[in-house]
C-alpha cells in the first residue's frame, strides 16, 4: 500500500461527528476552501444538484431560537419522512447503540427525560458550532437519486473539514424544520431540505466528543460474487 492510500484511510477514520464545538468562527476563505473540495463530488449526469445555505453569526443564533420554539410547539415540517421506529433488526440495534453512547457519555440515564430533552435540544443549538450548512435539493422524480448526490457532496464536505483541522456533524433533525428554515432564509418551496451540517472547530475536551462509534464487519454489508 502506498502512502497516499494510507493517509486517506487515516483521514476517513479520524472523521467523526462531534457534538460540542468551540464558538470561534472559520473565515469565509476557510469555508470556501471546503466548498471547493465538496464541489468535486460525483453526481448523476454531473447535475450537481446540491443547493447549500450557510448560516452564521447572529442570523444563526436567531434561527436556533426559532427552531427551539417550533420544537416546543410541536410545529415540525419535514420534507422527507423519518420515523425511527421504521428501522428494524440490526438497523434498530445500531440506532439504539448510537443514542446510548451519546447519553451515557453525558452521564444521562434512560429515564431522565428532562436531561435527555436538553441533550436532544443541543441539536437545535447546532451543538455550539459557529456555522450551519443546510443541504437543500431540487425535487426530481422520487428524489432518491438526487438525495444520493447530495449525500456524496456532504461526505466530501465532512472529509474536507476533517482534512483542514475543522469538524462537522450531519443532522437530519434540522430537516424536521424544513419550512421554517425555508421561510427564514427566503428559499423557494421547490427546494427540499435533506439535512444540515453544523461545523467549526471541535471542542476536543468535551466528553461527548470522546465517542467513537464502531462499524460492522464488512462481511455483514458486502457480498463478493465471482
Ligand atoms: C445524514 C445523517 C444525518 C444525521 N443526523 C444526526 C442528527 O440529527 N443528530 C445527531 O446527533 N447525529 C446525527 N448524525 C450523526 C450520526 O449519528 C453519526 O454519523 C453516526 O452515529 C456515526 O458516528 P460518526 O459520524 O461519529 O462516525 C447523522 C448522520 C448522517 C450521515
Amino acid at each position: 500500500m502506498n502512502n497516499k492510500h494510507q493517509s486517506f484511510s487515516a483521514l476517513v477514520k479520524s472523521r467523526h461527528s462531534p457534538r460540542d464545538f468551540l464558538s470561534d468562527p472559520l473565515s469565509k476563505k476557510q469555508i470556501e476552501t471546503v466548498l471547493h473540495d465538496a464541489q468535486h463530488a460525483p453526481s448523476n449526469c454531473n447535475t450537481q444538484p446540491w443547493v447549500v445555505h450557510i448560516v452564521s453569526g447572529e442570523k444563526k443564533q436567531k434561527l436556533s431560537e426559532i427552531l427551539i420554539d417550533k420544537y416546543r410547539k410541536d410545529e415540525l415540517t419535514l420534507d422527507f419522512s423519518f420515523d425511527v421506529n421504521e428501522f428494524h433488526g440490526v438497523y434498530a440495534e445500531r440506532r439504539f447503540e448510537q443514542g446510548k453512547a451519546y447519553y451515557e457519555a453525558l452521564g444521562i440515564s434512560r429515564y431522565d427525560e428532562e436531561r435527555r430533552t436538553k441533550g436532544f435540544l443541543r441539536n437545535l443549538e447546532f451543538f455550539g458550532a459557529p456555522h450551519v450548512a443546510f443541504m437543500f435539493m431540487p425535487t426530481v422524480g422520487d428524489n432518491v437519486r438526487v438525495a444520493s448526490d447530495v449525500g456524496m457532496y456532504a461526505q466530501n464536505f465532512l472529509l474536507s473539514l476533517t482534512a483542514h483541522g475543522y469538524a462537522g456533524i450531519p443532522q437530519t433533525i434540522l430537516g424536521f424544520f424544513a419550512q421554517t428554515v425555508r421561510d427564514y432564509l427566503s428559499i423557494p418551496d421547490n427546494y427540499k431540505l435533506l439535512f444540515g451540517i453544523s461545523f467549526g472547530y471541535e471542542n476536543v475536551d468535551a466528553v461527548s466528543n470522546k465517542i467513537r462509534m464502531g462499524r460492522a464487519n464488512i462481511a455483514e454489508c458486502v457480498t463478493f460474487h465471482e
